[in-house]
């Protein structure tokens, strides 16, 4: 049986694109589901393209109700990826998937972090600061934005003429060369 991964997504997915792809032949981990907040999201027209099921949730019964646990548990989902999830996880999924969740964020935490600090704003709050140095941040997902235990980094440049847009571009290279080994590195470990 294949560890079966959700990818929780609210935006355009290209991390979960990458996911995807990185799994595709693999007999041992799977992308069984799609989950998305947002009926908009470009993250849905890839699970269709792809043929990976999708869930449309609403906040409501995420946030105050059983969090989908029924349709999580019915899709046999062992390891949730957050890429680019805009809601908060509530504690009933971080209880049924304890150390099961991982989240990457766009800049190197424990800096940039925290509520309302997602895409775009977080380029240009690294921007507005003067950083010299930016990256990523794979983390476990504990009950507050952004505060979990620190899995893996990775930095770039942030240089003088960059700007929000440019600092992104950057940004998604390093996600999408690092986020799809993490997973496997860190489902390898779940399973020793
Ligand atoms: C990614 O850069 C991800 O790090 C960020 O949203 C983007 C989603 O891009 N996540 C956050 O800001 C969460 N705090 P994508 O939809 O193209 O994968």
């Amino acid at each position: 049986m294949p560890v079966n991964i959700a990818i929780f997504a609210s935006g355009a997915g290209s991390n979960a694109q990458k996911i995807i792809d990185h799994f595709r032949d693999n007999e041992k981990i799977k992308v069984a589901l799609i989950v998305c907040n947002n009926p908009l999201a470009g993250v849905l027209q890839i699970a269709e393209r792809e043929k990976v099921p999708s869930l449309l949730i609403e906040r409501q019964r995420f946030v105050k109700g059983d969090a989908y646990l029924p349709e999580l548990k019915a899709a046999g989902i062992d390891f949730i990826v957050l890429a680019g999830f805009l809601w908060k996880i509530p504690t009933a999924l971080i209880d049924a998937y304890p150390q099961q969740i991982v989240n990457i964020h766009p800049a190197l935490l424990p800096k940039f972090g925290g509520k309302g600090m997602y895409g775009q704003n977080v380029h240009e709050a690294v921007i507005a600061a003067g950083e010299k140095e930016s990256g990523i941040t794979i983390h476990y997902v504990d009950g507050h934005y952004d505060n979990g235990d620190i899995i893996f980094q990775a930095k770039c440049e942030v240089a003088d003429d960059d700007t929000p847009h440019s600092l992104a571009q950057k940004i998604h290279l390093l996600e999408h060369q690092h986020f799809p080994v993490a997973i496997e590195e860190i489902i390898g470990k779940l399973k020793c």
